[in-house]
């Protein structure tokens, strides 16, 4: 199957790659053409930059001219897995991968199949989620085949995903000042309680512009019927119609370029119950969605719990919130 992807690559195609979090849509750093085409077939605008995947920490070093004792001791413990470090980049890199901007972001993915790839071209990869932008990322490789043709994308079927939720990205500057971007699987605890114990000086700041998180839109994720959080339990299935109905008549076509999902009927709703465990939920939320949203209902709803504002929770109810279209 590598054989496979490194020909598709040497094709112009570009390659899905299985990773511990979500399917990548990837293609090899030194290619402008095929960077070009990832931003084209998913619809993302170039504003938002892609992480680029690694097998080494060796590797990684030739991305970024900065490596600090904090950066060791991050990647030392959570490498290779769910964390992706934004670092100044060094000239190598596209600036189409980066949008421009002076940082990267980097990431070990913890999956072997893709692992196995990146050793044998021996060049990073850049990969976004590969999903249609603004969509529920993919979390199979039958997900990444019912959204991209066989003729532009190569799927490395590496089975389903474990975590299911999107790596944690954490920007870290020269003077150890710290800023999560994006919650992830690995929580701003345990970063935290890991540099303590190692006696690391750092700060975490929260982000201070849109550029520089310029990926985290109020919407995304979004599955092809609305998702609805329910604030209110218990209401019958013709309530939550009724309420839906009325309130997503007054929102706009689209926020942030994201468009907003609306149905052609409101007969039927159908509800995700959530494992209360928060790895073994967030492994199950986007193929809960992506299935519940071919279910022949026209909306989706999730009860809110108290424990979704717990740490362990955060990432999924990030994820969560922007995939809905409304709170009721
Ligand atoms: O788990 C993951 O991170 C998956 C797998 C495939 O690795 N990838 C992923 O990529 O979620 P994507 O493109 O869907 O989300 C990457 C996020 C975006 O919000 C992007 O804006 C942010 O990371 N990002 C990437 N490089 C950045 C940079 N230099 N500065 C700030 N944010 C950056
Ligand atoms: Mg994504």
């Amino acid at each position: 199957m590598i054989e496979a992807a490194l020909k598709a690559f040497a094709s112009g195609k570009l390659v899905a790659i299985p990773t511990e979090t979500v399917y990548g849509l990837a293609a090899p750093i030194n290619n402008p053409e095929s960077i070009k085409k990832i931003f084209s077939i998913k619809e993302r605008p170039f504003f938002d930059p892609l992480i680029v995947h690694v097998s080494s920490i060796s590797q990684a070093k030739t991305l970024t001219n900065f490596w600090s004792p904090l950066c060791e001791i991050l990647t030392k413990e959570f490498w290779p897995g769910p964390l992706t470090l934004v670092l100044p980049k060094t000239k190598m890199i596209d600036p189409m991968i980066t949008s421009g901007l002076e940082t990267v972001g980097v990431r070990w993915p913890k999956h072997e199949l893709t692992q196995r790839l990146i050793e044998k071209i021996q060049i990073p990869l850049a990969a976004p989620s590969a999903n249609k932008f603004g969509k529920t990322s993919p979390t199979s490789a039958d997900h990444v085949r019912s959204e991209f043709s066989a003729n532009e994308v190569f799927v490395l079927d590496g089975g389903p995903c474990e975590g299911g939720i999107e790596s944690t990205v954490l920007s870290v500057q020269e003077n150890g000042d710290l800023t999560l971007l994006r919650a992830g699987l690995i929580t701003k605890t345990q970063i935290k309680d890991l540099l303590e114990k190692q006696g690391i000086k750092f700060c975490f700041l929260e982000p201070t512009d849109k550029k520089m998180a310029p990926g985290q839109m109020k919407h995304h994720y979004m599955p092809a019927i609305p998702l609805v959080l329910v604030s209110k339990e218990p209401l019958s299935e013709q309530k939550i119609l009724q309420a839906v109905g009325e309130k997503l008549n007054s929102l706009p076509e689209e926020i942030e370029g994201v468009r907003i999902v609306r149905p052609q009927k409101m007969t039927k709703a159908i509800e995700i119950c959530l494992p209360e465990d928060s790895r073994l939920a967030a492994r199950l939320f986007y193929a809960e969605l992506r299935s519940k949203a071919q279910s022949g209902a026209d909306l989706i709803y999730i009860y809110l719990k108290p424990y979704f504002h717990s740490e362990e929770w955060k990432a999924l109810y990030d994820r969560m919130s922007k995939a809905a279209s409304l709170t009721i």
